[in-house]
This record gives C-alpha cells, structure tokens and sequence, in this order.
C-alpha cells in the first residue's frame, strides 16, 4: 500500500505526547535504577514502559513497519540491519542521567526512516513542554513555530555543545578530554546538556552553533539530526563525510565554516558502529 507520511507524522506526535505524560508523572518520584554497558549506562522503568507503549501503538498501526528501540536493542545486543522498510527509531528518554537526577533537559526522540534516509523527527522535551518536529524538506518547528540556525560563521564566536558520554575506556576518554581542551581554546565555550536530542535541537533553534559527540547511537540523534538539518544546519561525520547514521558519532553546526573549522581541529574517535 502507499506510504501514508500524513499518518506516520500525526502518529509520531501522538505518541510523543503520550511517552511525555509517562515521563512527566515520573519526573519528581524515586527512580529504580539499573546499568548497561558502564556505570555511567542508565535505564529506568520508565525507559522501559515508554518503549513498550511506543512499541505496540506503532506495531498496532503500522504492522509492517520496523521498530529500532534503545531498550528492546540493549535486552537483545542484536547489530541493527537498516533495511529500505519503513523504520521507527526510538530512544524512550534520551537524557537517561538527567531524568534519574531530576535535571529538566530529558527528551523522547522518535525518528523515522524510509530507504535508509530520515523523512520524519519528532523530539519532545516534557518537562519543558518543548515539542520539536521536522519532516524532510518541510521545515523545522519548536511547537509549532519554524525554526532557523545560527548565522555564525566564525568559530571563535560559536558555542560548541558536547558531551563526556557514557564510555569509561580509558583512551576513549582521553581523546575526549583533548577535545574539550581544543573546543574551549578555539571557540567561545562548551555546553553539555545530558541529551543528544535536546542538544540536537539546541542547534536548530539557534540555541549555540554546533554539537559534536563520538559514542552516541541511531535512536539518540536520529530526530534530532533531521530537525538541525531542517532548520538550516549541516550535519556531517565529523571527519566532514557525509553522516553514517550506524557508525556512532555526529558533527553538527549551524554553518558550512563552523562544521569545517570543527573537523579540522578535533581528533576523530572510532567508536564502531551498531
Ligand atoms: C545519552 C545522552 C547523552 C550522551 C550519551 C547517551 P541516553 O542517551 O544522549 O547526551 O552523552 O552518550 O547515551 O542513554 O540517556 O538515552
């Protein structure tokens, strides 16, 4: 049958909504904790509701499509084989730290890609009640209003978005701590806020001039990556290729110049892919 987009954004939006009550209801109450891949690897009962809930309206929909979720990924450690299949990508609280914590900036982020290329990014911030949307060549919008990068060409005027992440190896943390030495003597400052999605949309309202980050996944930048581009931002591999949305590490910036002055100067993690 003919792919319904109309249908597969109201959805999205939809859910959304509904993974923000889940979260919201769950914000200020004790949170049961438990680590993945490091000590600093979180997932909570309410990841976990979320992604189900997301899961089985999606199935219930559309039950030919594919389901990509952060949750459903770590209980079963499968490579994720992108197909041309319609795609849902889930992260069900991307800001995991932050929402255990009680810190505001946690985000659901439902991205959805058809032939291998993101066409649909939903990011919804529910403590801030900040819903971003984007559909490919449509525009970026933060609650309904379009959205539009940073004019900033000069990476001595950007403020530069980037996380530590959630790996301890000790050479990948190195390289990280190098970055941040670089960042801060070439820009005008560093930003961390706990959330690839939010960071992502950070961007694409003009909020700061670029994010970088080596060790993310699919399901935590996915969205967000369609929303930046949307709103007039480049985002690339940060070597300067074109992104490969398995291999595990974004550049963006709101400039041609700022996406090229951050390549030049950063040392290039290979985090793998997955
Ligand atoms: C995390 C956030 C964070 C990033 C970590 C991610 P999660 O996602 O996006 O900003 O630095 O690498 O794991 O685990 O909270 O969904």
């Amino acid at each position: 049958s003919e792919l319904d987009l109309e249908e597969m954004y109201a959805v999205a939006i939809s859910v959304a909504r509904e993974a923000g009550q889940i979260i919201r209801d769950a914000f200020d109450k004790e949170k049961e904790v438990d680590t993945k891949q490091s000590a600093a690897d979180l997932v909570t009962e309410s990841d976990q509701a979320v992604e189900k809930m997301v899961n089985s309206r999606i199935l219930g929909k559309f039950p030919n499509h594919r389901f990509i979720g952060e949750e459903t990924t770590a209980v079963s450690g499968e490579k994720h084989q992108l197909t041309d299949e319609p795609t849902w990508i889930i992260d069900p609280i991307d800001g995991t730290t932050n929402f255990v914590n009680s810190i505001q900036e946690v985000s659901f982020s439902l991205g959805i890609m058809v032939n291998k290329k993101a066409v649909i990014g939903v990011v919804y911030a529910p403590i801030k009640d900040e819903m971003f949307t984007a559909r490919l060549g449509k525009g970026a919008y933060l609650n309904g209003k379009k959205l539009k990068a940073s004019k900033i060409t000069d990476l001595k005027q950007a403020v530069i978005i980037t996380e530590g992440g959630s790996s301890r190896d000790i050479k990948v943390v190195e390289d990280k701590v190098k970055n941040i030495h670089t960042l801060i003597t070439h820009t005008r400052g560093i930003r961390s806020y706990g959330s690839a999605a939010i960071n992502l949309c950070h961007v694409a309202a003009g909020r700061g001039q670029g994010y970088i980050e080596y060790g993310i996944h699919i399901w935590d930048f996915i969205a967000g990556a369609l929303i930046a581009s949307e709103a007039g931002a480049v985002v690339l591999d940060p070597t300067g290729c074109d992104l490969d949305p398995l291999r595990r590490r974004i550049l963006c910036a709101c400039s041609a110049e700022v996406a090229k002055g951050l390549s030049q100067i950063l040392t290039h993690l290979d985090m793998g892919s997955d």
